[in-house]
């Protein structure tokens, strides 16, 4: 992908379930120019291992993955087999992957970024790649829990929990001629798919990841069951996706925001009173989540 290709997106995820629907509408769509990973899910290098793996089987193989940051910017990771599976695909195990990337993480950056993981690569870009950090012009991130309760602990989303001091120097440093929006918990909780919903999307896909679609599935359907919420599963980072690539009418505000690094890690509270330079981001507040998941399934049914 060339730098300055405007039309192709970065994809920075953690496959991850969730992740996975987002790399398949990416690629679809034709607009991922690379992806890289983050621990978060799982570790950084089985995200990595899964994005290849989702990539190859949907005809992605020419999309250039590397692995990012090991580990969050002032603490060890923790990841949630619990949410994702053994290996972050549900009940599927990719396998030993063998490939290598030909570039390092940074190398693939360029000036369109969504991030579905943590901000831990971003944070780190930022420090090593100033000027080039100044120059983005469109992050769309998924993450927070704004006015709404978490889903890790009672105020914080997962995203932001796993790497709280990235994701705070990110909201208190954003590239300044950057469109920045968040899509915090209260909006993608209410995007799912369940058994009836994917049965159409894995017989469009077909091949292997069509057949397997249902067991990676599987695992989430029973997360989400064990939790209350029903036999479903919240797909926030395609929704993510869908509001990055403007697929979707949706409405935003406008917020400067911080996260705790402390007892209530992971929390997100709005700035009122902001510092010079403490810039807001468009923080999603709404969107139609019919049009959202007619959009994908016209993105990946075949013609
Ligand atoms: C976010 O956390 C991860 O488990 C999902 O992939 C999503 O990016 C939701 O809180
Ligand atoms: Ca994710």
């Amino acid at each position: 992908m060339s730098l300055h290709d405007h039309s192709l997106l970065v994809l920075d995820c953690d496959p991850g379930i969730d992740d996975a629907f987002a790399l398949i509408y990416m690629h679809k769509a034709g607009l991922l120019g690379a992806v890289t990973t983050t621990g978060g899910n799982v570790g950084t290098q089985q995200t990595a291992i899964n994005a290849r793996w989702v990539l190859d089987r949907v005809g992605g193989a020419s999309v250039p993955v590397a692995p990012g940051e090991p580990k969050p910017i002032a603490r060890e990771l923790i990841t949630t087999p619990e949410t994702h599976g053994e290996f972050g695909l549900g009940y599927v195990d990719p396998g030993p992957e063998v490939w290598a990337s030909e570039k390092e993480w940074p190398q693939l950056w360029g000036k369109r970024l969504i991030v579905t993981g943590p901000l831990t690569n971003v944070a780190r870009f930022r420090q090593r790649y100033p000027q080039r950090y100044a120059e983005i012009e469109e992050l769309t991130i998924m993450g927070g829990a704004i006015d709404y309760p978490g889903n890790t602990t009672d105020h914080a989303e997962w995203n932001i929990w796993v790497d709280p001091e990235a994701a705070d120097d990110v909201f208190r440093h954003l590239p300044p001629r950057a469109q920045v929006t968040l899509c915090p918990l209260g909006v993608t909780e209410g995007f799912r798919i369940d058994p009836e919903r994917l049965a159409p999307i894995a017989a469009a896909l077909g091949g292997e990841l069509g057949e397997k679609l249902p067991e990676i599935m599987r695992f989430y359907w029973e997360f989400h069951r064990d939790h209350g919420i029903g036999y479903t599963a919240q797909i926030h980072d395609l929704l993510t996706c869908l509001i990055a690539t403007d697929a979707v009418d949706y409405d935003v505000e406008k917020r400067a925001l911080t996260v705790d690094t402390g007892e209530d890690r992971g929390a997100v509270t709005t700035v009122t009173d902001p510092q010079p330079g403490h810039l807001p981001v468009r923080v999603l507040t709404g969107v139609d989540y019919e049009a959202a998941h007619a959009v994908f399934f016209q993105t990946i049914a075949p013609r």
